[in-house]
């Protein structure tokens, strides 16, 4: 079965009566369905490869879930879905609640008036400085949209401090939106750190982590997600985390890239590793293939 009739009949009060046609052409499109936010270490293009190694289950916890690739391209009955930065659990939390409503709401900010540099700069002071949830989540989808690169950077103060992206027009990603809302209805979002995720995947659960990759060298270290590093100390941990749960008989994928110290530290998993094709550099000829490695404790 599908997950298109068990999203309608979530459909809380407060939706818009569902565009069937448009989710229908969206469920059954040729390829993965892509997140609506630009996001570091998406797993949009691997996902086929992700979803040959998860072992079925009754709900797919993820400690790491970024633009959240994996859920949306996963058929689950439901989904704990948590990650250490608070603004994007808070947008996906207000887009779950809203539906079509902030959708709408987003559009506001998606106007050549907003595309420029000056307006970007006070537009980031406002989501700095802003407590209203909804604003902020608004506010966190434009930044993506029109900071460079679509970056999420923050400095020591916890400030968002992603420059302007001078991008000619900024897409609006509507259908990935309302689509990401539905598959919403199925999942319960948290801001937590990956060690309280990990202990709280249970029998019957399947776990599917994707941290800050290691870095491939000491010069390419791309690990800055949020504020707060993630080192190989984290690393480690969550190697250990993960083969304590396998042990209780909760499998538990993890994806990162295939270095030395990866195969020490998830030695006992199963590994499975293939290249991919990724910009990893700031400069323009930083398109390189990275080996990429899934390990598999239990299942
Ligand atoms: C590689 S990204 C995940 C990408 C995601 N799979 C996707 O397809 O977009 C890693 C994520 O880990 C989160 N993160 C970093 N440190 C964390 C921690 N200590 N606990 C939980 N999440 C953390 C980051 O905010 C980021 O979203």
């Amino acid at each position: 079965m599908s997950h298109l009739g068990s999203v309608c009949r979530t459909q809380r009060a407060g939706f818009e009566a569902p565009r069937v046609e448009e989710f229908i052409h969206f469920y059954y499109r040729e390829g993965p369905m892509k997140p609506f936010l630009k996001w570091a270490g998406g797993k949009y293009r691997i996902v086929h490869r992700i979803k040959e190694q998860l072992p079925p289950g009754s709900r797919l916890v993820e400690p790491f879930v970024g633009s959240g690739a994996v859920f949306l391209n996963t058929d689950y009955p439901s989904y704990l879905l948590s990650d250490s930065n608070a603004d994007l659990i808070n947008l996906f939390q207000v887009l779950k609640e809203e539906g079509e409503y902030f959708v709408q709401y987003c559009r506001g900010y998606f106007i050549p008036a907003s595309n420029r540099e000056e307006e970007y700069y006070r537009l980031r002071f406002q989501f700095n400085r802003s407590r209203d949830r909804k604003e902020k989540a608004a506010l966190f989808l434009y930044l993506n949209r029109h900071g460079y690169n679509g970056l999420c950077r923050y400095n020591a103060a916890g400030e968002f401090n992603t420059p302007f992206g001078r991008y000619v027009k900024p897409y609006f990603p509507e259908k990935e939106m309302i689509y990401y809302a539905r598959k919403a209805q199925q999942a319960v979002f948290v801001c937590q750190d990956f060690r309280v995720a990990m202990v709280q995947a249970k029998p019957g659960d399947v776990v599917y982590c994707d941290p800050p990759y290691v870095p491939l060298s000491s010069t390419a270290n791309f690990t800055e997600y949020s504020s707060g590093g993630f080192g190989l100390e984290e690393q480690i941990k969550l190697s250990e985390l993960a083969a304590r749960l396998a042990e209780k008989g909760v499998p538990v994928l993890i994806s990162n890239h295939d270095t030395e110290f990866v195969r020490q530290i998830y030695r006992g998993a199963q590994l499975t590793s293939f290249k991919v094709r990724r910009f990893i550099s700031c400069n323009g000829d930083g398109r390189n293939k990275a080996g990429e490695v899934l390990a598999l404790f239990g299942g």
